[in-house]
């Protein structure tokens, strides 16, 4: 248990986290279970005996405009509708029905910016913002089906800028902010986005980045953009251009304030949110309307045990992530939730600012990823130990596996013991939590996320076979469809079918993911298998990376790995052969690393560029990344007879483990 005592920075944890290290179980504390929305284990059964009643009994707690008449129509899978006929506004559920039932005045966002600046937005209010900005992109010619990209930071106008969408039925484009302006406009370009709406500048710990600047830098000449809006957050001069750029304030200003909620078909398109899959390019995962908030609303409630009258409630993600889509936006607004939305950083202005956050509003569950956790275990317990937390009852983790000794620090030094963890596993694809604890049931083991939620379907399938495993590892799958499933690929059918539905037929979903089912039935998720990395719980494609690597004037070829790391999960590892004889020095390793964070995000830029003369390849001329994540994880090479040059290998494993002992 010494590297805990390190990891906590000597705070004398060490001994007290071993003692609950030999406690595998949780279940649920008593407090706890006693007020619990769903205490009977018996709902697992009752979802699993019949799931169209059971998700139909979720979707009767939304608002529909008209009634559905099939509640799934299977008849053409992969490609599934669920209450079709139905007609239902997404934006209406999130707010006028609030409104309506005399909620108007319940604070929906305590909205804290990084400079201290506090708003507290209640439905009435977000409602009114809504209807005037949904007006407003009616009149710069937005309509019903038309896509609007939003690259927006953590600012109430985001929130309004998807609700405003979802109201007049045009699908948004959300790009987390993150990402560079060249990655923006690919999106918009993917997407044929007739809109953008965007900042002149984003709060970045104590600066301003220009956004609007370098936006325009890249989106001169696509023409299918015909708009962009541009909110005036923090007062920096940007350029506009005529006839093609419009302020916020000022279209609001000149809009309506009354804008009824469309009616819209329950599989009308939403959003569109692209994420990294096996290629350079990026996959547009389609949601629609009705089975994607019966999905969220249903999982926020229960997973989150959300009682909306005193919870105040923190998913402390970014909106531009589904993270946010599904539990920042449309789930805690669905269940007319009180939630907190933190403009910054985890440690800015100091490393207890988010603690300071839960003391000053009273956060009673917060939901997080195991990469910020382990950031706080570096940082230290006296973080959070110079505040009162003892108004958490609830903690969720989400984005990649959280290890065991994460799950205990956070369910000690976080929960003080008392607060359930819910460890919720899922996916862009997958629109809601999947797999997950219902905090009144279900036993937790640290490092699992137990069970499916009711009413989805999950296996653990053998590699080879593709029998189901009763216990063991193997590939993850969901064999039946559910209400928030993705629909497609935007504008990619086959690549749709062909990623997710080829390996076990059209009926079974391949997540991507290895597991492990253990003799409770547990699941125990592992990683993905495919060419995906997670930094940080940010999805990357190897081949997306590579493909900036290669950008740069002086490299040859790429090859980019996922390596195991202690405080991102995995970081990037760039194998990089450079053009003729040049010399790789760190003035190339420093363009190379620019060159990715202007082509995606500084978040993907390389951790480790190692030089490589050669690179393993088959020889058919593909590279072997699996020999490459080998030598990075200082491990026996595996098979290298089909190799065209094994000698390369020799020389590349060197090479790394010069390089480890130069950093340790
Ligand atoms: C991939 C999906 C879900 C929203 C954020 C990420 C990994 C996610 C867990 C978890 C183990 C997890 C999987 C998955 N993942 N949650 N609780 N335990 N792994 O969404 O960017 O679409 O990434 O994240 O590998 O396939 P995403």
């Amino acid at each position: 248990m010494g590297d805990i005592a390190e990891e906590t920075g000597g705070d004398g944890l060490d001994r007290e986290l071993a003692d609950l290290l030999e406690v595998e179980r949780f279940p649920p504390p008593e407090e706890f279970r006693e007020h619990a929305l769903l205490k009977d284990a018996e709902v697992y059964e009752r979802a699993a005996a019949d799931p169209q009643a059971w998700w139909v009994e979720q979707a009767e707690r939304l608002h529909w405009f008209s009634p559905w008449e099939q509640v799934l129509d299977d008849s053409n899978p992969p490609f599934y509708k669920w209450f079709t006929g139905g007609t239902l506004n997404v934006s209406y559920n999130c707010l006028d029905r609030h409104v309506e039932d005399g909620r108007g005045e319940r604070v929906a966002f305590h909205w804290r910016g990084e400079d201290g600046e506090e708003r507290d937005i209640t439905y009435a209010e977000l409602l009114a913002d809504v209807q005037r900005f949904a007006n407003a992109l009616k009149d710069q010619g937005v309509g019903k089906g038309d896509v609007v990209g939003i690259y927006l930071p953590m600012i109430p106008e985001v929130v309004i800028a998807m609700l405003a969408c979802a109201r007049i039925g045009a699908p948004h484009n959300v790009v987390f902010g993150g990402f560079s302006a060249e990655a923006v406009r690919e999106r918009m370009e993917f997407s044929e986005a007739k809109a953008l709406i965007t900042v002149d500048g984003a709060a970045r710990k104590g600066q301003t980045a220009p956004v609007k600047q370098r936006v325009d830098e890249v989106m001169g000449d696509l023409d299918t953009l015909e708009r962009i809006v541009v909110v005036r957050s923090k007062g920096l001069d940007c350029p506009m251009r005529q006839g093609r750029d419009v302020f916020y304030d000022e279209i609001v200003a000149a809009a309506d304030p009354d804008c009824p909620a469309e009616p819209l078909d329950a599989e009308h398109p939403l959003y569109i949110l692209y994420t990294s899959g096996s290629t350079a390019k990026p996959k547009g995962i389609l949601h629609t309307t009705g089975g994607y908030l019966t999905g969220v609303a249903a999982t926020h409630r229960y997973v989150f045990d959300l009682k909306p009258e005193s919870d105040v409630y923190w998913c402390a993600a970014d909106v531009g992530w589904v993270t946010g889509h599904s539990y920042i936006v449309y789930g805690p607004l669905c269940n007319g939730a009180t939630s907190v939305m933190w403009e910054g950083a985890p440690d800015y202005p100091e490393k207890d600012i988010w603690w300071e956050i839960v003391e000053r509003y009273g956060v009673t569950i917060f939901y997080c990823a195991p990469t910020a956790i382990r950031a706080c275990i570096k940082w230290g317990a006296k973080w959070p130990e110079k505040h009162d937390l003892s108004s958490l009852r609830l903690l969720g983790s989400v984005g990649e596996p959280i290890n065991p000794k994460a799950w205990l620090w956070y369910h000690k030094v976080i929960g003080g013991e008392r607060c359930p963890i819910v460890d919720t596993w899922w996916q862009t694809e997958t629109g809601a939590i999947m797999i997950t604890p219902l905090p009144g049931i279900t036993e937790t083991k640290p490092g699992s996320a137990t069970r499916p939620f009711p009413g989805v379907f999950a296996e653990v399938r053998d590699e080879s076979t593709g029998e189901p495993i009763s216990e063991g590892q193997g590939l993850l799958v969901l064999t039946r469809p559910w209400p928030s499933m993705l629909r497609t690929l935007y504008k990619e059918e086959e690549r749709f079918v062909e990623t997710y539905f080829k390996r076990f037929g059209p009926e079974t979903y391949l997540v991507g993911d290895a597991a492990r089912v253990d003799a409770d039935g547990y699941i125990w998720v592992i990683g993905r298998i495919d060419d995906v990395v997670n930094v940080s719980g940010h999805r990357l494609s190897t081949a997306e990376v590579e493909s900036a690597i290669v950008a740069h004037v002086d490299v040859a070829e790429a090859a980019v790995i996922g390596q195991h790391d202690e405080d991102t999960g995995q970081a990037i590892v760039a194998f990089v052969t450079l053009q003729g004889d040049l010399a790789g020095d760190e003035q190339t390793v420093e363009g190379i690393r620019e060159t990715v964070a202007t082509r995606i995000g500084k978040f993907a830029r390389p951790r480790r560029i190692i030089w490589a003369d050669d690179l393993p390849k088959t020889r058919s001329g593909k590279i072997m990344r699996r020999l490459l994540r080998d030598i990075a994880e200082g491990r026996t090479l595996g098979d290298v007879t089909t190799l065209r040059d094994p000698a390369v290998m020799g020389q590349l494993e060197g090479k790394v483990k010069e390089m480890q002992a130069e950093e340790s």
